[in-house]
């Protein structure tokens, strides 16, 4: 069987590190608030592209705190309106209503499967003080338009960068010819750079995961980063003198120091993950199966390889008959989950498609080239 993500195959790469990073931990006798999730953070920071990187529990945490700090902080109240892709995990919505907040689903755009830019500034209206942009799949759904809205009315942009560590926006032509590149021209930045704060998950199987639940939210805003380590720390900026009704949601030494090991090497997995994608593009070729429009490599960090087939129910019995494990992302959409049952009347029909359609191919940093062959081969005699 080949399956869709062998985790075990995955950190079994860095096996020695990891267990070396998690000794040094267990030795230290601190295990919470320590130098491992200090280091982590600042070279997450470092990495990201941001001053600021706040560890937390998990991804949806990241997300959620974000949005209660801009409460606290006043800069929104709930009732006001957040912007968000029709076609999301879960997690990317809950972060929103769990703060009283409400969700307006986009529709996306069936050739990428991200939020459709055209349709938002429609979307807009008095009460509108966030626009949340997933980059779903490993995708970069930021574009050049939407920053120009968020700019134009004053809206907050928080980026899901939840599937897609390591990912970069690029901006403008080429310029290598002239020996400057981009990344020295600021034309070059990651995802989780973008806009006024980022969530990110270190779900175990994500491009940058660890080895239980992690999270973490990069900013350049201060005041956000400041507000929002106390209220994921019951509230506190100083011990037992509560500021704000916080919670608990902390990134703790173990996960920060196996994050730090596998940060070092998620570039070169991400690498790999692209080489599996570009041999998908490159030799899929079944009228029934269509792929996303294909971007430029760093725009993608392929958390998972998306194909829509109107028979996709057959299509996925059929790869598992050939040894192909898939899976599905997602099978329902947010509007049609039973916990938002006041959203069950609205047409969304892109998001619907494309959650009837969806199948996701084995991608992973230790799939083999061998193991596309047989994953495109299957395909094709579908
Ligand atoms: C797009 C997206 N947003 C948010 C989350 C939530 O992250 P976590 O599982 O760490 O809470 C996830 C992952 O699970 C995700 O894929």
């Amino acid at each position: 069987m080949i399956p869709f993500l062998s985790l075990k195959d995955v950190n079994g790469q860095y096996a020695d590190e990891l267990k070396e990073a998690a000794c040094r931990v267990i030795d230290s006798g601190w295990y919470l608030q320590g130098s491992a999730t200090a280091a982590f953070e600042q070279h997450y920071a470092d990495y990201i592209g941001t001053r600021h990187c706040v560890g937390v529990a998990n991804g949806l945490d990241a997300l959620t705190l974000i949005y209660r700090a801009y409460i606290e902080m006043g800069v929104m109240k709930p009732g006001d309106e957040v912007i968000v892709p029709a076609n999301t995990f879960i997690a990317s919505i809950l972060a929103i209503t769990e703060n009283g907040l409400t969700p307006v689903l986009v529709e996306p755009d069936e050739e990428t499967l991200e939020i459709d830019d055209r349709l938002i500034e429609a979307a807009i209206t008095p009460r509108t003080r966030s626009l949340m942009v997933v980059h779903l799949y490993g995708r970069c759904a930021y574009t050049e338009h939407i920053g120009c809205l968020c700019r134009q009315y004053g809206l907050k942009l928080v980026e899901d960068n939840a599937q897609a560590h390591g990912c970069w926006f690029e901006r403008g032509e080429r310029r290598e010819e002239r020996g400057e590149t981009k990344e020295e021209r600021g034309e070059r930045l990651r995802t989780g750079s973008l806009g006024d704060a980022a969530g990110h998950s270190f779900y175990p199987g994500k491009n940058l995961g660890a080895l239980g639940d992690g999270g973490a939210v990069t900013t350049d805003d201060t005041a956000l980063a400041d507000c929002l380590r106390a209220l994921a720390n019951y509230g506190s900026e100083q011990k037992y003198v509560c500021r704000y009704r916080g919670r608990n949601s902390r990134l703790d030494e173990l996960q920060a120091a196996l994050l730090d090991v596998r940060l070092r090497h998620l570039d070169d997995d991400n690498r790999h993950r692209q080489q599996v994608a570009a041999h998908y593009y490159d030799h899929i070729e079944n009228p029934l199966v269509r792929l996303p429009r294909r971007m430029d490599d760093a725009q993608n960090v392929y958390h998972l390889f998306p194909v829509l087939c109107p028979e996709r129910d057959r299509l996925q019995q059929y790869l598992h008959r050939q040894g192909i494990q898939t899976l599905i992302h997602y099978p329902v959409p947010p509007h049609r989950q039973q916990c938002y049952a006041e959203w069950h009347d609205l047409q969304l029909p892109i998001t619907e498609r494309i959650h009837e359609q969806e199948l996701s191919l084995p991608m992973s940093p230790v799939l083999t080239m061998d193991e596309a062959r047989r994953v495109v081969e299957a395909l094709n005699a579908f």
